[in-house]
């Protein structure tokens, strides 16, 4: 391990391997350190939707920058390829967000208006998708919204960092961060000290120990999402269903994923009966022959939820040398492609869209959580 960076990063989900696959790019000296294995906490639970419209009920800033990190995947698809020669297994059957009820289909109609999402009456929806439970009200079908494989983006992010250069550390969990004597910061990791110009905090729903000692009171709040997948050989099914923060994705495999519950204040990151049954429950109410197939495993995650929803995206108020990356809830793996470039640009002083700022800056002020 070399004794000084000019950037480290804490934590190696798929926000922490973008951020360091963006700078090592950029030709920054990078180091990433991650208490297990790259990808293998809330970022391999992920479904991998890239959901910019499925997961937004309205338009705004944070739907501008989904949109934009959803764009630079279509970039990214082929660069990582390139780069690493990880194929991030991008699937482009889009999401059909299903209406069962009068107020579903008045809320999905409005959301239809905006850029790229079409309203389905239920014969169009049956055409696409015939094992679609019968009774529905019509869908939103969203061509944009594909779904990629986490791990294999969290592998080629990793791999394209390490072959632009970056150092990329495994079972090395940082236990403190503070400001260096001769400028920057000093991190004390389980296998030593390490300095560095920038440290970037990306440590998931864990992160908030290094924010208490910044000086920062801030909390994150786990969201356990229980999922299960499926071997499919008997239902076609080409595009995502989705309903009431539930979806049915079908894997390039064949494997049908079918996901979430979500179980507020859960640390832990087993998933257990009652939850797999739930989601079970309400898969079945979206595709109703699902109930047949042989189950494959069963898993959860935490999502990293902070008081408003929203991620942690900037600099320390009173320090340029600490950044946060941080608290992308549902949405982690759709966003880690612009939050890898904004955070790139903070550190290189390139100019920032100034809502995306204003909008994810730490001190900004929030809702207290319910
Ligand atoms: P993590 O992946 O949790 O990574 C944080 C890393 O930091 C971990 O590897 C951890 O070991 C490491 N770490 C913690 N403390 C330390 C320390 N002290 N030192 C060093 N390392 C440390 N998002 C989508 O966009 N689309 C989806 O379809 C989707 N589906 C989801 C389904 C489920 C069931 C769940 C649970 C989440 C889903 N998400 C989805 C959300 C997404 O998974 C998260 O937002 C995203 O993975 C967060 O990434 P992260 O890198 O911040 O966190
Ligand atoms: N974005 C899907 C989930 O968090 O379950």
């Amino acid at each position: 391990m070399k004794k000084r960076y000019e950037t480290i990063v804490i934590g190696g989900g798929i926000i922490g391997v973008s951020i360091a696959y963006h700078l090592a790019k950029a030709g920054k000296q990078t180091a990433v350190f991650e208490s297990g294995e790259v990808g293998k906490k809330a970022s391999r639970a992920a479904a991998g939707m890239l959901g910019a419209h499925a997961e937004c009920d309205k338009p705004g800033t944070f739907f501008e920058f989904a949109r934009a990190s959803q764009t630079a995947y279509k970039r990214l698809t082929a660069e990582l390829k390139s780069v690493s020669g990880i194929d991030i297994r991008r699937h482009d059957g889009g999401i059909l967000k299903l209406a069962f009820t009068e107020s579903d289909r008045a809320r999905l109609m409005e959301m239809a208006a905006l850029d790229s999402a079409e309203w389905l009456t239920p014969q169009e929806v049956y055409e696409k998708e015939p094992h679609a439970a019968k009774g529905i009200l019509g869908a939103n079908f969203i061509r944009d919204d594909v779904h990629v494989e986490p791990i294999s983006v969290c592998r080629a992010f990793a791999k394209g960092a390490k072959l632009f250069g970056a150092d990329i550390f495994e079972y090395a969990p940082v236990f403190s961060i503070e400001a260096a004597a001769g400028g920057g910061v000093r991190i004390q990791t389980a296998s030593g000290a390490a300095e560095a110009d920038h440290a970037v905090i990306a440590s998931g729903v864990w992160s908030g120990v290094f924010f208490q000692q910044l000086g920062l009171n801030k909390r994150f709040y786990p969201v356990k999402g229980e999922c299960l997948s499926v071997w499919n050989d008997s239902i076609p099914l080409t595009r995502t269903l989705y309903h009431d923060h539930c979806y049915i994705v079908p894997r390039h495999s064949g494997k049908l994923v079918i996901g979430a519950t979500m179980k507020a204040g859960d640390w832990n990151e087993q998933p257990d009966a009652d939850g797999i049954e739930a989601v079970m429950k309400k898969a079945k109410t979206m595709l109703p022959r699902i109930g047949g197939l042989k189950i494959d495993r069963c898993w959860a995650g935490l999502r990293p939820e902070t008081e408003d929803g929203n991620p942690y995206i900037g600099r320390h108020p009173e320090n340029d040398s600490i950044l946060f990356a941080a608290g992308h809830f549902r949405n982690g793996i759709l966003l880690a492609p612009a939050t890898g470039e904004m955070i790139t640009d903070m550190i290189l002083s390139r100019p920032i869209e100034p809502a995306w700022e204003e909008a994810f800056k730490v001190d900004r002020k929030e809702a207290v959580h319910k």
